[in-house]
């Protein structure tokens, strides 16, 4: 069976060598990544995931922060190699920063005592999701992107640098940009281990 959903998700990948070269600008772009984080769903449609959307020195702005605040933390002979990631990051187009609104997620407890428990954690699951819509969207439209997880060091100076609400919790960054370098080869465990199929 052919489907291009799934030649969709294969074309998904971790990109780290990113560019400038993107044929989409700022608007088409913002509007792509709303798009994707507004139609991930959600538990009871609860909608926890939040987005701020950098681009430019902004997205750059980003990253020198990163760099500022892992300077305090990372051994000085282990930080130029760090550095050099992060510049790789801030290479690209922008950098959406990914938050879970811990305010949506204390009202869906009260709203719905009984699932109180899984609320954190859909809350984190559906933040998953709309990360990889993201990433997704931005790969059919061409556009390289990664994952990265530099909370909670950045999240104070982030918070004041873009006024961001309190109950918004960082969880993820996807600086993304042109395909400047391609992709090793990526191994698959064996179905047997991973699959039970009946019936
Ligand atoms: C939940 C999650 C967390 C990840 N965190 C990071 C990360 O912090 N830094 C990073 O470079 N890649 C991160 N990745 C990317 C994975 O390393 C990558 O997707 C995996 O190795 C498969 O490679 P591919 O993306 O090219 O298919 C993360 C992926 C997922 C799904």
């Amino acid at each position: 069976m052919n489907s291009t959903m799934i030649e969709s998700l294969k074309k998904r990948r971790t990109q780290y060598a990113l560019g400038k070269n993107v044929s989409l600008d700022k608007d088409a772009l913002t509007a792509l990544i709303k798009e994707a984080v507004r139609h991930a769903p959600s538990p009871f449609n609860a909608q926890s995931s939040r987005a701020v959307i950098l681009f430019g020195e902004q997205s750059e702005k980003f990253w020198s922060l990163a760099k500022q605040e892992l300077g305090k933390i990372v051994p000085a002979d282990a930080f130029a190699a760090t550095a050099a990631k992060l510049d790789s990051f801030a290479a690209g187009v922008g950098t959406v920063l990914f938050y879970e609104d811990q305010a949506a997620v204390t009202r869906m407890q009260q709203q719905f005592a009984l699932y109180a428990d899984n609320f954190p954690v859909w809350s984190e699951q559906s933040g998953g999701m709309a990360q990889f819509a993201v990433w997704l969207a931005l790969t059919e439209a061409g556009v390289g992107a990664s994952l990265q997880h530099y909370n909670p060091v950045t999240d104070e100076a982030t918070r004041q640098e873009w006024n961001v609400p309190a109950s918004w919790k960082l969880r993820a960054q996807m600086p993304f940009g042109s395909h400047e370098g391609g992709f090793g080869e990526k191994a698959f465990m064996e179905d047997s281990q991973r699959f039970i199929v009946k019936g």
